[in-house]
C-alpha cells in the first residue's frame, strides 16, 4: 500500500472517530483482511470480465428473464454468510444446499449460466476467478443489458467452503415480512433505508410466483379480506391467474409496465398502489422516509440509477472472503477437496 494511501486511511479513521461513525470505506468487514478492487484480475485473467459479459449476454438474449434471475442470485448470495458463492453449492457430504431454503426453492435460478461462465473461465485461466466474483459481475452485466446503470465491480472475493440453510431462511427478507423486519434484515447486513429502497428497484425486472403475493389478493390480515393497499381493479386482474388455491407456481411480472427493462417504472407502480409484492408496497404505505425515496426515484430515474449502482457496490462488499480465506472453487456447485 502506498504512503499516500496509508495517510488517507489514517486521516479518514481519525475523522470517523471524531465524528463518532465509521464511514463505509472502512466498514466493510472482509474476512482475511484484504480488500476488493475492480482491477483484481487485470494481470491474472485480463479477459475475465469480457468472458462473463459474453456468456450473460447470450443467456439473456435467449431468455430475457435470466437477467433478473442473475441479479437476484447476487442478493441471495450476499445476505447469507457474505458474498461468497455459498448459494451456488449443491448438497453433498456435510453441506445442505441453500437452494433448498424457502426463498430459493422453486425460485432461485441461473445456476446453469454461472456454470457456463465458470467453465469458460477455467479454460482461459484455470483456478483464478472465484464463483463469488462471477456472480457479482453477472449481476452488473444483467443490469446493464436490461438498460440499467453500470458500475465498476470491486473484485477479489473468494468462495466459501460451506453453506447455511438457516441463514438463507432467516436473513433473506420474505414478501410477507413487515417494513420494520425487512429494514432490520438490511441493517444487520450494514445496509440502510436508502440501500433498501434503491436495491428493491431490482424488482423493475423479473417475475414472482402466485404463492409470493396471493395473500394480498385474498387474505392479507388473516381475516379473509383482500389488501386495500393494492389497487382493486389491478387485484381482480391478478386473481384471474392466481386463484385462492392452486396455481402456486404461476408467474407474474413484478413490474407489469416494463418487465424486461431496467427503469424506474417499479417506483411509479408503487405510487399508484400497483406493486405486486407486499414487501414492495409497504415502502409507500408504512413509512414516510421510504415513501419519499420511492417518490424521488419515481420522478427521477437518474437519481435511482446513481443510488442503485452505489448500493450494489455496498451489498457486494458484505463480508467477502479474501486473502487465504476460503478457496477458488473449480466447480461452483462443489467445494474443492
Ligand atoms: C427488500 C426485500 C426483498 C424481498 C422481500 C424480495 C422478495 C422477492 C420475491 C418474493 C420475489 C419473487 C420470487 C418468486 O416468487 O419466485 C423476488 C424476485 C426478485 N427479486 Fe427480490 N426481494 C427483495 C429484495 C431484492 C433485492 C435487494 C434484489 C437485488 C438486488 C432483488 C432482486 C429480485 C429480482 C431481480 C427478482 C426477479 C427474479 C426472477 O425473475 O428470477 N430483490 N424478490
Amino acid at each position: 500500500m502506498s504512503k499516500a494511501m496509508v495517510r488517507y486511511i489514517i486521516v479518514v479513521a481519525v475523522l470517523a472517530l471524531a465524528l463518532g461513525h465509521v464511514p463505509h470505506c472502512l466498514s466493510s468487514k472482509t474476512v482475511g483482511g484484504g480488500y476488493l478492487y475492480p482491477q483484481f484480475y487485470d494481470h491474472s485473467c485480463p479477459n475475465a470480465q469480457e468472458i462473463v459479459k459474453n456468456v450473460v449476454a447470450k443467456a439473456v438474449a435467449k431468455e430475457p428473464r435470466m437477467a433478473a434471475s442473475l441479479l437476484r442470485l447476487h442478493f441471495h448470495d450476499c445476505f447469507v454468510k457474505g458474498c461468497d458463492a455459498s448459494v451456488l453449492l449443491d448438497s453433498s457430504g456435510s453441506i445442505i444446499s441453500e437452494k433448498r431454503s424457502i426463498p430459493n426453492r422453486n425460485s432461485a435460478r441461473g445456476f446453469e449460466v454461472i456454470d457456463e461462465i465458470k467453465a469458460a473461465l477455467e479454460k482461459e485461466c484455470p483456478h483464478t476467478v472465484s464463483c463469488a466474483d462471477i456472480v457479482a459481475l453477472a449481476a452488473r452485466d444483467s443490469t446493464v443489458l436490461t438498460g440499467g446503470p453500470s458500475w465498476d465491480v470491486p473484485l477479489g472475493r473468494r468462495d466459501s467452503t460451506g453453506a447455511s440453510l438457516s441463514g438463507s431462511n432467516n436473513n433473506i427478507p420474505a414478501p410477507n415480512n413487515t417494513f420494520q423486519t425487512i429494514l432490520t434484515k438490511f441493517k444487520l447486513k450494514g445496509l440502510d433505508i436508502v440501500d433498501l429502497v434503491a436495491l428493491s428497484g431490482s424488482h423493475t425486472i423479473g417475475n414472482a410466483r402466485c404463492t409470493s403475493f396471493r395473500q394480498r389478493l385474498y387474505n392479507q390480515s388473516g381475516n379473509g379480506r383482500p389488501d386495500y393497499t393494492l389497487d382493486q381493479s389491478h387485484a381482480s386482474q391478478l386473481r384471474a391467474n392466481c386463484p385462492r388455491s392452486g396455481g402456486d407456481q404461476n408467474l407474474f411480472f413484478i413490474d407489469f409496465v416494463s418487465p424486461i427493462n431496467f427503469d424506474n417504472s417499479y417506483f411509479k407502480n408503487l405510487l399508484v398502489n400497483k406493486g405486486l409484492l407486499n414487501s414492495d408496497q409497504v415502502f409507500v404505505s408504512m413509512n414516510g422516509a421510504s415513501r419519499e425515496l420511492v417518490k424521488k426515484y419515481a420522478y427521477n430515474q437518474e437519481l435511482f440509477f446513481q443510488q442503485f449502482a452505489k448500493s450494489m457496490i455496498k451489498m457486494g462488499n458484505i463480508s467477502p472472503l479474501t486473502g487465504n480465506n476460503g478457496q477458488i472453487r473449480n466447480n461452483c456447485r462443489k467445494v474443492d477437496a
